[in-house]
């Protein structure tokens, strides 16, 4: 699994948090940014982020802004992109079961780092169930042409 990972100035600290567990999960990252907690405009991080993922250079990718709301916004204008904003652990197993979502968007503003962790946990480990919400899924993609 590899997995893509960014943030503006408002979700740094949780951004260097979640690599972290990243590291202790095993799992294989890129961090694109943000460096500091210098303002920057989150579309400038989401771009690259769900640009790569939609183009198979990763698996799947972690945004975080202020309240992973413009992030995920800006993420999921890119084709291929189906970003979740998530913020409870009922969410982030069901936006992977049913939505196949390939790109969690949290707000640092929003969640602790605790909480922040098992989403992120449960998110990459959870499988999409396909069956019935493939079809679905198929739906939503099918809009974007
Ligand atoms: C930045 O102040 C803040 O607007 C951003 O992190 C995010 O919350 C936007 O949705």
């Amino acid at each position: 699994m590899k997995v893509a990972i960014g943030a503006d100035h408002g979700g740094y600290r949780l951004k260097e948090d979640i690599k972290s567990l990243l590291e202790d999960l095993g799992v294989d990252y890129k961090d694109f940014g943000t460096h500091s907690i210098e303002s920057v405009d989150y579309p400038d991080v989401a771009l690259p982020v769900a640009q790569s993922v939609a183009d198979g250079l990763f698996d799947r990718g972690i945004l975080i802004c202020g309240t992973g709301i413009g992030i995920g916004i800006a993420a999921n204008k890119v084709k291929g992109i189906r970003a979740a904003l998530v913020h409870d652990t009922f969410s982030a197993h069901a936006c992977r079961e049913h939505n196949d979502a390939n790109i969690l968007t949290m707000g640092e503003r929003v969640i602790g780092p605790g909480l922040a962790r098992d989403i992120v946990t449960i998110w990459l480990a959870t499988n999409f169930e396909g069956g019935r919400h493939e079809r679905r899924v198929e739906k939503i993609m099918a809009i974007e042409k």
